[in-house]
């Protein structure tokens, strides 16, 4: 396939720059990132990268005219950008409103403006909860039933999509992955910050029980299955992406103390969170009967250690926001 000029929303977040450094690697591409910096956005995410073939611009996805001056002449819209952060959304719900509706809605109209394609990136959360012994796992067709902010904007955000689709033949593919892992994740989430932790002394913390099931994906898998759906997904399209990685919270953070040299049992249950969804579970077969997608992050404890390994060697990229994401939590007895 001959290269493509990529606009890359989110890209200096947690799966957007796993994407651009996947993109980068894998194709011969040239990417635009557009991000806004928040909290979330880190510069050092995107620091190794090859200065010709990547360039920022630092604006909000909200900004119409900034939208329309990028995106015009792109192949395609890979759309990263969000609040999302469940606990932030409970906290303070009106960023997720903005970002993650105003914001999408802002992108739509952009890119219908301008005939670009546009992969619209999502969540499982959408789909709600299962139970515990439920042997069902979500697959396309799964009603929206999202419980907090966070999901229900992105349930929102999917159905504007798929009305852009609909109503105007706006050139759209949507996916809704799992949770996911890897480097370069945000300590606020829940295995960097039980490493981040275990470095600094802190025991690991479990909301409740320690029993919610999540379906845990490496983010390098999520970006080669988001190229895929880039390069052969159909029109108007929804694609599941998970790998079978179904964990309850207590199994990672054992697996964590573990790996990282501690007794099992060394963690504290903090408050549980409220309506916390019990468990998430995917079934990608579309993706993988239709697209042949398959993960390369098979090994689940593998990719943690990998991941640990991370953590350990670049204190420097997560150091700056520990001690104000933990004064956050100790706020509310998390
Ligand atoms: P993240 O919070 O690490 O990164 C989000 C990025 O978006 C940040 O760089 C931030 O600066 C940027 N951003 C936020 N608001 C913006 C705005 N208004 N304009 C421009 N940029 C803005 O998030 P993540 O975990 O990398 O998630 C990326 C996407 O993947 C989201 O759409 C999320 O819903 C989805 N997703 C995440 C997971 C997960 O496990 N983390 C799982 C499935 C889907
Ligand atoms: P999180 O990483 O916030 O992702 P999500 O809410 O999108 O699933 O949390 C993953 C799971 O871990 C979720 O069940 C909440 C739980 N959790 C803890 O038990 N302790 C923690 O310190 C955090 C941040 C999350």
């Amino acid at each position: 396939m001959s290269a493509r000029h990529l606009v890359v929303t989110g890209g200096a977040g947690f799966i957007g720059s796993a994407f651009v450094h996947h993109v980068i690697e894998h194709t011969d591409d040239t990417v635009t990132v557009v991000d806004s910096l928040t909290y979330a956005g880190n510069l050092a995410s995107l620091e190794d990268l090859p200065s010709n073939r990547v360039r920022l611009e630092v604006e909000d996805i909200a900004d119409a005219a900034a939208m329309d001056r990028i995106i015009r002449g792109a192949d395609a819209v890979v759309h990263f950008a969000a609040e999302s952060h469940n606990d932030n959304s409970l906290d303070d719900p009106s960023p997720f409103v903005q970002t993650n509706l105003i914001g999408t809605f802002t992108l739509l109209e952009s890119v219908r403006r301008h005939g670009v394609r546009l992969h619209h990136i999502s969540t499982d959360e959408v789909y709600g909860d299962l139970a515990l012994d439920d042997p069902q796992r979500f697959t396309e067709t799964t009603p929206y039933n999202p419980s907090s902010p966070y999901s229900a904007t992105k349930a929102g955000s999917d159905l504007l999509v798929r009305a852009w689709v609909r109503s105007f033949g706006v050139q759209a593919t949507l996916s809704n992955c799992s949770n996911n892992y890897g480097p370069r994740q945000h300590v606020e989430k829940f295995i960097p910050r039980q490493i981040t932790n275990l470095i600094d002394g802190i025991r690991p913390k479990l909301y409740g029980a320690g029993l919610n099931v999540r379906d845990w994906i490496h983010a390098e898998d999520h970006s080669s299955a988001v190229l895929r759906i880039l390069e052969a997904g159909e029109i108007g399209q929804t694609y599941l992406i998970g790998a079978d990685g179904e964990k309850n919270n207590r199994q990672v953070v054992e697996l964590i103390l573990q790996l990282m040299g501690h007794d099992v049992h060394d963690y504290e249950h903090v408050a549980d969170r409220a309506g916390h969804d019990l468990r998430y579970a995917i079934d990608a077969t579309r993706l993988r009967n239709e697209l042949g997608w398959e993960p390369a992050f098979a090994d689940f404890e593998t990719g943690l250690a990998a991941t640990i390994d991370w953590y350990r060697d670049n204190e420097q990229w997560w150091r700056p926001q520990k001690a104000a994401t933990e004064a956050k939590y100790q706020k509310v007895g998390q």
